[in-house]
């Protein structure tokens, strides 16, 4: 925790808020609360200019509260920095696997994103959400027929992932051909399915390291050293229009250096492609900028990250003598991990005298999974009582029956009572999308708040959709 406080006074949670900077507008990924966060005269905090307990009071309880202007200004801060210093063309995608549903997809597209789909059913929302299919590239290292049918009719993207997914391709794409000649005779080209290549580089990232080997073990990608073979396939494909390469390092990357490193790799392969006649013009370095989970935490802003892509994209293609490819990324948790808190409502309690105080929340694992699969840290702040001193240490406890289901080992706290409303930060990314029903909770229901409004997003889920797919064989009646 912050110790930077004088001697006998305690922090608040207050001192999460952002910190307005004159003229400067904050990179979202290095603030803790989101940017319109306030806390009102009746010391709560507020939202998107809500009011985070009348909230609850609305919509119940727990409940994702994302911040339209914190989405936004991400979104905004991405298009507009790869703009002003790239000289070519270019796209930021919005990986959606961090959080995809509708509304979602609708803002992003809104602020020019497209959007990196990783299954059919993050596609069909994406779609449905009305993105513009030349705008969404559809990942996965096992991309079913089925996938792949959907976004060649669709119009999408395929960032192609291996030998089988390209034999895959090839068929489709000859079967769509003799059913087109039965009817009517369809140009070759219209049939060509637009392909980018995604290849391991071998810059593998943890977090605060990083680490190059020649072969890297990943599911995903092609074998760099298999290039020669890929391009060479590729080049005499009719039916395939290749037009990029795409790479991704990691998640959660507080560094600076591996990203360039991979510039500088994926513009050599771009050269290599010349000498099998493919013309690659799209370049799609990934995403992976880590967000502020906890003070400690230091990541670049999201103009530092895109400058430093985009000057070493341009230095590479200036020593090797290349043009300039359309420049994409697809960052997913800087996007959105911050706009977003969860609010719980507090119950029991339980304290182990000299050993630990357990206080519970109404949700968990199954909301966040996060901390039990990743042991990740969050912080949290009571949102009804944002200018009491934190004086306590506890722990706070899903309500699943599983004794992993921790939220926060050791958060600080003001000293709070059953119906408190704790609110943890930064879980806009991979919380929603990795929810489950475990134990048979019902998934939180989602609101997006901008200027005093707020308008539910997801629906909370009911009893009735729990047993929705259950089927009760008449023997058993
Ligand atoms: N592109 C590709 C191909 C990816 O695999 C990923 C993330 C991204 C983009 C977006 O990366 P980001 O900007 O969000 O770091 N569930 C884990 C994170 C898994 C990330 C998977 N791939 C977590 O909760 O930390």
């Amino acid at each position: 925790m912050v110790s930077t406080h004088p001697v006998g006074v305690q922090p608040s949670g207050n001192q999460y808020l952002p910190e307005k900077r004159s003229n400067t507008t904050l990179s979202p990924n290095q603030e803790l609360l989101p940017l319109s966060a306030r806390v009102n005269r009746h010391n709560c905090l507020e939202i998107g200019g809500c009011d985070v307990t009348t909230l609850v009071q609305q919509f119940g309880s727990p409940l994702y509260i994302l911040d339209e202007e914190t989405l936004r200004t991400a979104c905004q801060q991405y298009r507009d920095t790869f703009k002003q210093y790239y000289k070519g063309e270019s796209q930021v995608l919005y990986a959606s696997k961090a959080w995809n549903c509708l509304a979602v997809c609708a803002i992003a597209a809104s602020e020019g994103l497209g959007i990196d789909v990783v299954s059919g059913g993050e596609l069909y929302t994406a779609l449905k959400a009305g993105v513009s299919p030349d705008k969404i590239y559809l990942h996965g290292n096992n991309k079913s027929r089925e996938e792949l049918i959907l976004a060649i009719e669709s119009g999408c993207t395929i960032v192609a992932d291996n030998w089988h997914e390209l034999h895959t391709l090839v068929n489709i794409a000859e079967e769509r051909l003799i059913a087109s000649e039965s009817t009517l005779s369809t140009q070759h080209s219209v049939l060509s399915t637009r392909i980018m290549l995604r290849l391991t580089p071998g810059i593998e990232c943890h977090t605060h390291e990083y680490i190059r080997t020649g072969h890297l073990d990943s599911k995903f990608g092609f074998d760099p050293n298999d290039l020669d073979q890929v391009f060479a396939f590729v080049s005499k494909q009719p039916s395939l229009n290749c037009v990029g390469l795409h790479a991704h390092i990691g998640s959660q990357i507080f560094e600076r250096q591996p990203h360039r490193d991979l510039g500088v790799v994926m513009v050599q392969w771009l050269r290599d492609a010349a000498k099998y006649d493919l013309e690659l013009t799209e370049l799609n370095v990934g995403g992976g900028l880590g967000i502020k989970y906890t003070e400690s935490d230091d990541p670049p802003s999201i103009e530092e990250w895109s400058k430093a892509i985009c000057e070493v994209v341009q230095q590479a293609c200036a020593d090797q003598n290349l043009p300039l490819p359309k420049l994409l990324c697809e960052p997913g948790r800087s996007l959105i991990a911050t706009a977003c808190v969860t609010a719980y409502t507090i119950g029991s309690a339980k304290v182990i005298p000299d050993i630990r105080t357990y206080v519970t929340i109404d949700g968990g694992m199954s909301d966040n999974p996060r901390p039990i699969t990743y042991q990740s840290v969050y912080r949290a702040v009571v949102a009804n009582k944002m200018s009491d001193s934190l004086t306590e240490t506890v722990t706070l406890a899903g309500k699943h029956c599983e004794s992993g289901d921790i939220l926060i080992k050791n958060a600080q706290l003001p000293k709070t009572e059953p119906g408190d409303i704790l609110v943890v930060m930064g879980t806009g990314a991979y919380n929603y999308s990795m929810a489950s029903n475990y134990n048979r909770l019902p998934r939180p229901a989602a609101v997006l708040v901008a200027n005093g409004e707020a308008n539910l997003i997801l629906q909370r889920e009911t009893y009735q959709d729990i047993i929705r797919q259950d089927c009760l064989p008449e023997r058993l009646k």
